[in-house]
């Protein structure tokens, strides 16, 4: 979603302010502009430079270097819209009446109809659609009275004006603003969204994500909820929702995992699902090594109490994540029979079940900024805090790609799936990164709970290990395969996708895949459904893709896939190859496995589809239209 890159030093800023917004460009975004203050070689008071463009950002970069903006402070912003048209006019940095006062900002003012009204009434023209624009124009009031009390036009009048401004907002902000009276001084706030502090050499910076700083800086800080920073050529202040100074030291940014590199792939998709097997292999060494007894080797944070006494699991997600929980939630219940609920994130929050006892409440989300997740996990929190009986405390666990997220802040006990950035805005390795952690998890409980025989713990625990290989051949074949077959799908419309049991989520996940990428309608469906309405849509213009592994419900999917098929539906099989699997038109063969383990193999197959039909039709696989890597908004 919306991307702030803003810096302030002694060397010109626009180009750098363009290569941290191109770092921010996985986030997804649909316009983009940046603003900085070209100081006048006369006095103080600088002139504000502004350039916007709707579009990519190779539009502004050609702006820019057609009339580079002069400055050495500035901000940057990539903009996904939400209040207002993805153009021009809506695109951030907005200005106050004056033009003096410019800002970017992430998040969603949910009072901004009131405050706009109000300004309205004092005569202010507001200019675009955007609940951003009521924002540089509170500050320069503010400014107007301070100035008219006799305050000099510098760093700390700014500071103080937006500290009065951030009183007035309901709703989550990340915010950058410059002044022109002020061209030494940068201040940056954070209410709920995120934003990082990064101390370069002479320079400052702050940015939305640690990767855009990577680049510039390995020394960084990310600023806790409703601070606020002053940045000044010489150092940095920083200031808590009271206006108290804080000292925190900053952290060290270590290896390269935040730079990505597409290397010789023609996309981050691509490059992240061929990722797959090395992250498989990454997880095991990490968390099932050879050598250990489990209950040791699996190293979670996750308390013997928890394990041993907690009676149900809730787990809050949305999209991908949600269908890495649900087939989670399948282990966790079938294989270490402990009862668990997975809730859509964004439903949960306004309509949560009835409190029960013994809770572990578990958060998954790639990106550890899902705002409905991190506003569902808050909410579960604040409820169970709020009674005073140890049956209901608060017993959680977030499972997130990014440890340095509002997650990794907020939530006390984490585990870091570890797959390394993900750029492709369509989920992969995380999605297997997440799946894995729920082996873990149910490993884990099957074993403190004694619900398996250590054979049947050993033998899901193996077949696990011989998981990176597996997925190392899947690759390779169907890589060739879906690419032989994607010109099939170009005219598709609607595709179908059927799985059971475990596999069910991955029909989902399938069908997501394919929507997100490919812009091809698709639905899943546990394929005992299928004849219970969605059939009515069959013909030889809907494939329907069968993910049948051999299992308890083998038999059962190839029934049901034999419906499709005498509906004249092309049929898409991923399967074993042998009997029953000549029905299917296409086949995506997987190698026998344990039905339990089968979901980090059938998944692979489905990815590579969707990649090569979107690849196909030329589409922009790794920044799919209107879709955010990160969804900090409701
Ligand atoms: C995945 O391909 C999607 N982009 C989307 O469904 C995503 O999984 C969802 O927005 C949740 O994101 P999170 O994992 O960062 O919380």
């Amino acid at each position: 979603m919306c991307g702030i890159f803003a810096v302030i030093g002694s060397r010109e800023v626009s180009s750098i302010i363009l290569d941290g917004l191109r770092k921010l460009e996985y986030r997804g975004y649909d316009s983009a502009g940046i603003a900085t203050i070209d100081r006048s070689k006369t006095d103080q008071i600088g002139k504000l430079n502004i350039i916007k463009s709707k579009g990519k950002l190779i539009k502004l970069a050609n702006l820019i270097k057609e009339k580079p903006p002069q400055g050495h402070v500035g901000i940057g912003h990539t903009r996904w819209a939400t209040h207002g048209k993805p153009n021009e006019r809506n695109s951030h940095p907005h200005l106050d009446s004056l033009a003096q006062i410019a800002v970017v900002q992430n998040g969603i003012i949910e009072n901004y109809r009131d405050l706009s009204k109000s300004l309205k009434l004092k005569g202010i023209k507001l200019t675009s659609e955007t609940d951003t624009e009521i924002i540089p124009h509170l500050i320069g009031l503010e400014i107007e009275q301070s100035l008219a009390n006799g305050l000099s036009p510098n760093g700390q009048t700014l500071l103080i004006a937006v500290q009065k401004v951030l009183t007035l907002l309901k709703g989550t902000y990340a915010i950058a603003v410059i002044w022109s009276k002020a061209p030494n001084a940068l201040v940056v706030a954070s209410g709920q969204a995120p934003l990082v502090l990064g101390f370069g050499e002479g320079e400052f910076f702050c940015a939305s994500d640690i990767p855009a700083l990577a680049e510039f800086t390995r020394t960084f800080l990310p600023l806790e909820d409703h601070e606020i920073a002053l940045l000044t050529p010489l150092g940095i202040e920083l200031y808590d929702v009271d206006g108290n100074r804080q000292h925190r030291p900053p952290s060290l940014l270590e290896g390269t995992e935040l730079t990505a590199d597409k290397k010789n792939f023609r996309h981050f998709m691509l490059k992240e699902i061929y990722e797959q097997p090395e992250k498989t292999q990454f997880w095991i060494d990490r968390f099932l090594p050879m050598d250990l007894p489990l209950k040791n080797s699996l190293t979670f944070p996750i308390s013997t109490y928890v394990l041993e006494k907690i009676e149900q699991i809730q787990i809050l997600a949305c999209g991908t994540s949600r269908h890495a929980a649900m087939v989670g939630a399948y282990l966790l219940e079938q294989f270490a029979g402990v009862s668990t609920k997975v809730y859509f994130a964004s439903e949960f929050r306004y309509a949560p079940p009835p409190l029960s006892p013994n809770t572990l409440t578990i958060g998954v989300s790639q990106s550890g900024e899902t705002a409905d997740t991190l506003a569902a996990l808050r909410m579960e929190k604040d409820r169970r805090d709020s009674i005073n009986d140890a049956n209901f405390s608060f017993h959680h666990l977030g499972i997130t790609n990014r440890i340095d997220s509002s997650f990794g802040r907020e939530l006390d006990n984490v585990i870091d799936i570890g797959s390394g950035i993900e750029i492709g805005v369509a989920a992969t390795k995380t999605f297997l990164g997440q799946m894995l952690s729920f082996y873990g998890l149910t490993l884990l409980f099957a074993s403190y709970r004694q619900k398996r025989t250590p054979q049947e713990i050993l033998d899901l625990s193996n077949d696990l290990r011989l998981i990176p290989k597996q997925q190392t051949d899947l690759i390779k074949k169907h890589d060739s395969l879906s690419r032989e077959i994607a010109h099939m799908f170009v005219e598709t419309k609607d595709v179908i996708f059927l799985g059971r049991g475990i596999n069910y989520p991955i029909a989902l996940e399938g069908a997501l895949k394919l929507k997100e990428i490919s812009y091809i309608h698709a639905q899943g469906y546990p394929a005992g459904e299928l004849k219970h309405g969605p059939i009515a849509l069959l013909d030889k213009h809907v494939p329907v893709v069968s993910i049948a592994p051999p299992g308890v419900v083998y038999e059962k999917v190839l029934s049901n896939s034999q419906e499709a098929k005498a509906r004249d539906a092309r049929l898409i099989g991923v399967s074993t190859s042998g009997q029953g699997a000549e029905m299917f038109d296409e086949l995506f063969t997987i190698p026998k496995v344990s039905e339990w383990v089968s979901p980090l193999l059938t998944v692979v197959p489905l990815q590579l589809f969707s990649y090569h039909i979107a690849a196909h039709k030329g589409l922009d696989v790794d920044q799919p239209r209107n879709l955010a890597k990160s969804v900090t908004v409701e």
